[in-house]
């Protein structure tokens, strides 16, 4: 399984915070927005990452995040020239991707809750031909709208309709086999001038092929890509993380617990930033006395959110 971040566009609903940097590199709270999807993908197992940024920011996350082997995964870096829409990315990953399945997640989307990792990789290793994850939202009218049946067989996909015919809203999070790249090559732009994920899922949905899973109430799925939603989701981060003591994203945790870096690698990472709160958590992680019985438990290791037998 691949893994594609799409962290392009032109950010502009955050101007003027974005006329200078790409939005993913903002901070949401203690850590650039671009480590949430990172973490989701390291969560789900994915190894093999490319980022898609604008070209003017690709060595700024470059300089963030190296090839990955300091987190123990495989980074490479892939530019956007227009924002084309979000299916672009596949089109741009086709050789990355090859005959590979491949998760796209959008660079601005937050997802949290008990047992997501073990829904995200539960979803990975029964997935067939195109999942996509459906989240009850207030104004669905926003976003992909997908309408499904008591068992949860698709029936419609919509992009922001204006009517909507359910409240579930398609989040930013697909698995796909290796056939997306070719259907987005085939995609005309839409009345907003985009290509449409939503009509990649359309063709998967044409074929029986299109497989949903719910994320229920006890889930968080945010997105940060307005001055609101992003003082918002930085807030709900910040309450979380303060009241736990546990950090979100915390993507050199996560390279620890699933044993791609060593105990002396995670010390000197956050030696290397000692002063801040951000540091000083990693030293800690790393002199913490119980980590062997967090290994020897893995699979319902509270950190990771692996449940056994879920
Ligand atoms: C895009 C997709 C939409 C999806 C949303 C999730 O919307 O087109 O289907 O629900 O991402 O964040 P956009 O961000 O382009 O408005």
């Amino acid at each position: 399984m691949k893994g594609i971040i799409l962290a392009g566009g032109s950010g502009t609903r955050l101007s003027p915070s974005t006329d200078g940097i790409n939005k993913h590199l903002l901070a949401v709270y203690d850590k650039p927005m671009i480590y949430y999807p990172i973490s989701i993908l390291m969560l789900g197992g994915i190894k093999d990452i490319m980022i898609i940024s604008t070209k003017d920011d690709q060595e700024r996350f470059k300089a963030l995040l190296g090839d990955g082997s300091a987190l123990g995964i495989s980074l490479t870096y892939e530019h956007q020239i227009e924002p084309n829409g979000i299916p672009e990315a596949l089109i741009i990953g086709e050789k990355f991707i090859g005959k590979d399945d491949v998760t796209l997640i959008l660079g601005d989307n937050i997802f949290y809750g008990q047992g997501f990792t073990n829904l995200f990789r539960r979803a990975i290793k029964n997935h067939e031909h195109a999942t996509i994850f459906g989240y009850r939202v207030k104004d669905p009218k926003r976003f992909g709208v997908v309408e499904f049946d008591q068992n949860q067989k698709v029936l419609s996909l919509e992009e922001k309709p204006e009517e909507p015919k359910s409240d579930f809203a398609v989040t930013g999070l697909y698995i796909y086999d290796h056939h997306a790249a070719k259907i987005a090559r085939k995609l005309t732009f839409s009345a907003r001038g985009e290509l449409e994920i939503t009509d990649v899922n359309r063709e998967y949905l044409k074929k029986g092929q299109l497989d949903v899973q719910l994320l229920g109430r006890g889930f968080a799925w945010m997105d940060a890509g307005t001055h609101e939603s992003l003082f918002e989701a930085s807030e709900f981060i910040k309450n979380i993380q303060d009241r736990q003591g546990f950090k979100l994203a915390c993507l050199e945790e996560i390279a620890f617990y699933l044993r791609y870096i060593s105990k002396e690698a995670l010390y000197k990472k956050g030696k290397s930033m000692e002063k801040n709160d951000y540091g000083k958590y990693l030293m800690e992680i790393a002199n913490r006395k119980h980590n062997q019985q967090y290994w020897e438990s893995i699979d319902r290791d509270p950190v990771l959110g692996l449940v056994e037998n879920e």
